[in-house]
């Protein structure tokens, strides 16, 4: 460590395991991108972790280094994958279901897809209404089938001999849930796994198996699962990052990039009506009106914090803002999102934007899905422990400590995250005041 550091980050020796559970669309086009970049195919176009670059100190310093290049960041070349799905596909398998990857592309890696096979998941109809498959673990009790995923992550670790691991929660959106009492306390929770009790999810259990293993964990997808004092207790004693929730890839990207300009100029916004087609299997789950509750909910808590009516009731108080998603199978992953904004400006006269994103969701996902697992490695080298809210430009639904609201802001977002990598390092932080360029 430098003197000016302010954290001692370890050096990312060995190899990193990278867990998901659910090996849908997002997870295969991660795995599968990652190990075309490897073999030349393709470029990690997406990733700040592999393209971008940090500017250091003054503008005439010319100090910008690659972000990979000024903390040290696990290589591509070390990371392993593995999984737990209900489905017995492997990741060849389940990527030319998929159809986001091309055929040829796909055929090219089928020797390294075909050898990741998904580990028993562990799964409950109740979470997940539509979809069922075979590739279940079976136990008297939720903390039995939970201290199998322990094992899975123990053998893992064992027979791949990885030093690190992270695990990310690329599943299916599970329907909505508030916190209960069972998620108050650690103890509570322990007790809960033991009684079987239904307001734990699935994704708690991995979430809990994990911390308990010493995995950080992330999630990409909008259901409750860490954000609860018995999980976040865990995480703080056991000194491990976590991260959420909801990777922040296509409508919702788009709508923190642009309602903060609005904002800037002190535009008024009267309705922002936001509708989606998708054809691929997240879109089958987000059918039924459990699910889509969860990500409605994601969806629709970006604008109030970016608008803030509670300042500026004459531009924002009466918003109607309206999230809507249509499973649409001829469009597979290919989705296609529409945003119509009624905007009002000088006087109050109205105006109109229209946005049609033509965009393929999981090509925007596996970028977001590589840097979350590479800085939440680099955090938990640092020994940053619990929430990592640095780490919100990734997520539409950023995890906050209780009580503070989320910055949904992506230019925010991007400046904090550039800045805790400067202070990581000693760096001076940017402020963009730039007074000292006129002295
Ligand atoms: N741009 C994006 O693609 C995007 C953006 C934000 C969030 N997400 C979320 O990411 C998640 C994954 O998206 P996807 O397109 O890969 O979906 P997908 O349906 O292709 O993959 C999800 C997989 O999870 C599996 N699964 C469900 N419950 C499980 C469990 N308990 N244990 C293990 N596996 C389980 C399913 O069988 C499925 O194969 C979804 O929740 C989605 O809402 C995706």
């Amino acid at each position: 460590m430098s003197t000016t550091e302010n954290v001692r980050i370890a050096p990312p020796e060995g190899k990193l395991g990278i867990l998901t559970p659910g090996m849908g669309a997002v997870a295969t086009t991660f795995l599968a991108g990652v190990e075309a970049v490897r073999r030349g195919l393709g470029l990690p176009i997406g990733s700040l972790t592999q393209l971008a670059t940090i500017r250091l100190g003054k503008r005439t310093d010319n100090r910008s280094p690659m972000i990979k290049d000024f903390v040290p960041l696990a290589s591509l070349d070390d990371l392993v994958f593995a999984g737990w799905d209900i489905y017995e596909d492997d990741a060849y398998q389940t990527a030319v279901k998929a159809g986001v990857l091309d055929r040829p592309l796909l055929d090219q890696l089928k020797d390294h897809l075909s050898a990741i096979r998904p580990m028993k998941a562990v799964f409950d109809h109740d979470y997940v209404r539509l979809i069922d498959g075979p590739n279940v673990k079976q136990g008297a009790s939720k903390m039995e089938k939970t201290e199998m995923l322990m094992d899975d992550i123990a053998a893992f670790r064992k027979n791949t001999g990885v030093a690190r691991t992270i695990m990310l929660w690329c599943g299916s959106t599970e329907v909505f849930h508030r916190p209960a009492a069972v998620h108050q306390s650690l103890a509570e929770f322990e007790k809960g796994l033991a009684a079987n009790d239904p307001e734990i999810s699935p994704s708690q259990m991995y979430a809990y198996a994990a911390l308990k293993s010493g995995v950080p964990f992330a999630n990409g997808a909008p259901n409750l699962t860490t954000e609860v004092p018995a999980l976040l207790e865990l995480a703080r004693d056991r000194q491990l990052p976590i991260a959420g929730k909801d990777f922040k890839t296509g409508q919702t990207f788009m709508k923190t990039l642009l309602a903060p300009g609005l904002k800037a100029r002190m535009l008024g916004v009267r309705g922002w009506y936001s509708t989606n087609i998708l054809g691929n299997r997240d879109g089958e789950v987000l059918e039924d009106p459990g699910s889509f509750k969860s990500k409605e909910e994601t969806k629709l808590s970006v604008l109030g914090t970016i608008f803030q009516p509670e300042l500026y009731p004459m531009l924002y108080k009466d918003l109607y803002h309206l999230v809507r998603i249509n499973y649409y199978p001829p469009r597979g992953d290919a989705k296609e999102g529409w945003d119509n904004i009624d905007i009002f400006g000088w006087l109050g006269y109205p105006m109109q934007i229209k946005i049609d994103f033509l965009c393929r969701d999981s090509i925007l996902a596996a970028p977001v899905a590589l840097d979350i697992v590479l800085f939440l490695d680099l955090a938990q080298r640092a020994g940053m422990r619990g929430i990592q809210e640095w780490m919100s430009f990734y997520f539409k639904a950023p995890l906050t400590a209780p009580g503070l609201y989320p910055e949904h802001d992506i230019f925010i977002q991007l400046m904090k995250l550039k800045n805790t990598l400067r202070w990581m390092r000693g760096e001076d932080l940017i402020t963009h005041l730039g007074l000292e360029y006129y002295d």
